[in-house]
């Protein structure tokens, strides 16, 4: 099913939203502003280029062409074409000046489409002029991808411009010098109207981009009837055959999947009963044609309706094109008047299901993976991401001593369940994690139960603590046989300031070679087709990563089952270096038949944000894409040994880092230039500063 549900007017919502404007507006809808009005209102201004003009859009400079093209569009039927450039700068300029109110905030958006055979970035620009000179600054861009049309958004802060004597807005494609691109739906308006994606009241005098599904029939404005201001758009002649005539209303470009839509109409009759009327959708997969009524309501003669009709997409939908419609149930002569779409998830962080998938990439290579925390699994919209993009799983915290062993010999394998079953059901692998460690470990592990003191390293506390970890091992693996592909057998034992490499796990007991070969050997015992990993940070140091293949050499030496080293990569953009992270991988390759998976990668960039600067934090989210892409290159060059990379986190609000920009989605689900850089690098802005 395409479509998800239909649903009536939501009260809630509407509620919520009325709430939203009832301090600016007249209730029931916006204030709304046709461009000629802008200069009054400035709450919302649109731009559909129904009119078959491209004003206000200007050429930038004035050798490329602008066209009105009917070949594509977002909505309605027309859009503009920006084609002859021959720089990555050319493009349009729009004066804006003028629209703004400069007391306010305001959202711009606009859809674009490119029909290259590659995936390019759209940028918008804001270009300020005041006593000072020309500042400009990036308010939106956006990755293309090939003959999808896409919205792209910003926010222009008004009121920190008040001294400026010009604002032009710059839309460019940088990634192409020569190639054309589309913009349609040009809208600026205030941010408590950002939830309007379009508003149509036929004040602009053209038919706004509805057309009638007969072409012989003929659609016209009038100024007959109008709901509000002074005209309105009606079907003035039946049929002969007396059918059903409907308006359409293209709307294929401004859908994006697994989003909500609302649809507003008012309608007007003034046949002599009530007539039912329908809207809906036409949906056009490219080898028939299927009709969806949203709603059927009986409109009174001689009085404005409204007609309001939900649509809910799913994240699978698609169509060749897709039409809103109205039609009254029996052939009469009928008007319509102010016709709007809102997007109800507006706010809402929405990912987009029409990204390339990051482990169809790189299938060829190594699993990729991420750490999720258990919310991600009741997250429906995580799960998308996570199935979309990834084919292994680590859980973050569930399988660590702390949850599956709270107490002593109380096992709660609840949420670890889950994972599995998860995972079954998503055809992804789950890579275990972890076994042994230092932390996230109850105290009761490292405590004499008699005596209450922590564990030293007697032998009469060794052998405690190898007891329990042989009974917490074998458990663990044994339940999860066949279920999980890697355990981090254990976790960060290594400590290079320790005289003897080995970390102490309380301060008094050694997590020794003793206690490694006996847990590896558990494991591979409980699970034996298991690959069993050590697991560890900071392996970009020369020096710990010396012990590390110490200690992993000797055991394959003495014949302990470990088939695995993992390296977390919890790194910055300052360190390590990835020529480090090369030295590493070839170290670890001189073990015969040793794999390699990267277990928590994330590249902080914290240290270096300067608040408040977000050009600066855009040229640091760069230098991150492009550290990561160096990653992946040296990651790509050892395939035959780098079996697994994972990522510490889905996006960035859910990273341990708090406050930091360092995984591949921002906190809204939205594609970094880190997530485009292993994708297609082509479109990540060359590293300079601004
Ligand atoms: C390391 C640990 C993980 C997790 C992360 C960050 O990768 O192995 O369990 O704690 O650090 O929090």
């Amino acid at each position: 099913m395409v479509v998800r549900r239909l649903k009536s007017r939501k009260l809630g919502f509407i509620l919520a939203l009325l709430f939203v404007i009832s301090s600016i507006v007249p209730l029931k809808f916006i204030t709304y502003s046709s461009a000629e009005q802008a200069s009054s209102k400035k709450k919302y201004i649109e731009y559909n280029f129904e009119g078959k003009s491209v004003s206000p859009l200007v050429k930038y400079p004035s050798s490329v062409t602008l066209k009105i093209t009917n070949s594509a569009r977002a909505e309605g039927l027309y859009s503009v074409l920006v084609s002859g450039r021959k720089n990555v700068s050319d493009g349009v300029v729009v004066d804006i000046t003028k629209l703004l109110d400069f007391s306010r905030e305001y959202e711009i958006s606009f859809y674009a489409m490119q029909a290259t055979k590659k995936l390019q970035r759209i940028s918008a620009t804001l270009e300020i002029l005041d006593s000072s000179g020309k500042n400009q600054l990036i308010v939106a861009e956006k990755v293309l991808l090939p003959n999808i049309w896409t919205k792209v958004s910003g926010k222009i802060q008004a009121y920190n411009y008040k001294k400026a004597k010009k604002i032009n807005l710059i839309v460019n494609m940088p990634t192409s010098k020569s190639d054309s691109f589309y913009i349609d739906l040009l809208v600026i308006k205030d941010l408590e109207n950002a939830y309007v994606l379009k508003q149509e009241n036929f004040e602009n005098k053209n038919t706004g981009g509805f057309l009638p599904e007969d072409k012989n029939c003929k659609i016209a404005l009038t100024k007959d009837k109008a709901y509000s201001s002074t005209y309105s758009l009606k079907v003035p002649a039946i049929l002969k055959r007396a059918r059903m005539e409907r308006f359409l209303f293209p709307i294929k470009g401004l859908l994006q999947k697994g989003r909500t839509y609302d649809f507003s109409v008012l309608v007007y009759q003034n046949s002599s009963k009530p007539v039912s009327f329908l809207a809906g959708i036409k949906i056009n997969d490219g080898k028939s044609t299927k009709e969806i009524v949203l709603t059927k309501q009986s409109v009174t003669p001689k009085k404005w309706a409204e007609l309001f009709a939900t649509l809910d997409l799913d994240t699978k939908f698609s169509a060749k094109d897709v039409s809103f419609f109205v039609k009254p149930a029996v052939a009469i002569p009928y008007y319509i008047d102010l016709y709007s779409i809102s997007d109800e998830n507006w706010g809402q962080p929405i990912p987009d299901y029409n990204l390339p998938s990051l482990c169809e990439k790189y299938k060829n290579y190594f699993k990729i993976g991420v750490a999720v925390p258990y919310r991600a699994l009741t997250n429906p919209v995580d799960v998308e991401v996570i199935k979309r993009h990834f084919n292994s799983i680590t859980p973050e915290n569930e399988m660590k001593p702390e949850s599956l062993q709270p107490y002593e010999g109380s096992f709660d394998f609840n949420i670890a369940d889950e994972y599995i079953d998860f995972c079954k059901k998503n055809n992804i692998s789950l890579r275990g994690h972890t076994l042994v460690w230092h932390q996230q470990t109850p105290s009761w592990f490292f405590t004499n139960p008699e005596t209450g003191e922590k564990l030293t390293n007697s032998e009469k506390d060794r052998k405690i603590l190898l007891d329990r970890l042989k009974k917490h091992i074998q458990t663990v693996v044994g339940r999860y046989k066949g279920k999980v592909y890697a355990w981090d057998v254990v976790n960060e034992a290594i400590d290079e300031n320790q005289p003897d490499g080995y970390r102490e796990a309380t301060g008094t007991i050694s997590l020794g070679p003793r206690v490694h070969w006996k847990a590896f050997i558990w494991a591979h015992e409980a699970d034996p087709k298991a690959k069993l990993f050590y697991n560890d940070y900071s392996t970009g140091n020369p020096y710990k990563r010396e012990f590390i293949y110490k200690l992993i050499k000797n055991l394959k030496a003495k014949g302990v089952p470990i088939h695995g080293v993992g390296l977390q990569c919890h790194i910055s953009l300052d360190w390590p270096d990835v020529s480090e992270i090369e030295e590493t991988i070839k170290l670890f390759s001189k073990i015969p038949g040793l794999e390699i998976h990267f277990t928590a990668i994330d590249i902080s960039i914290a240290k270096n944000m300067i608040e408040g600067d977000d050009a600066y934090t855009r040229y640091l989210l760069i230098g991150q894409a492009k550290k990561l892409k160096a990653i992946f290159d040296v990651l790509k060059k050892y395939k035959n040994v780098v079996t697994g990379v994972t990522f510490w986190g889905l996006k960035d609000d859910y990273s341990w880092l708090k406050g930091d920009l360092p995984l591949l989605f921002d906190k809204d689900y939205q594609p970094k230039f880190a997530f485009w850089s292993l994708i297609d690098p082509s479109v990540v802005p060359p590293k300079l500063k601004n």
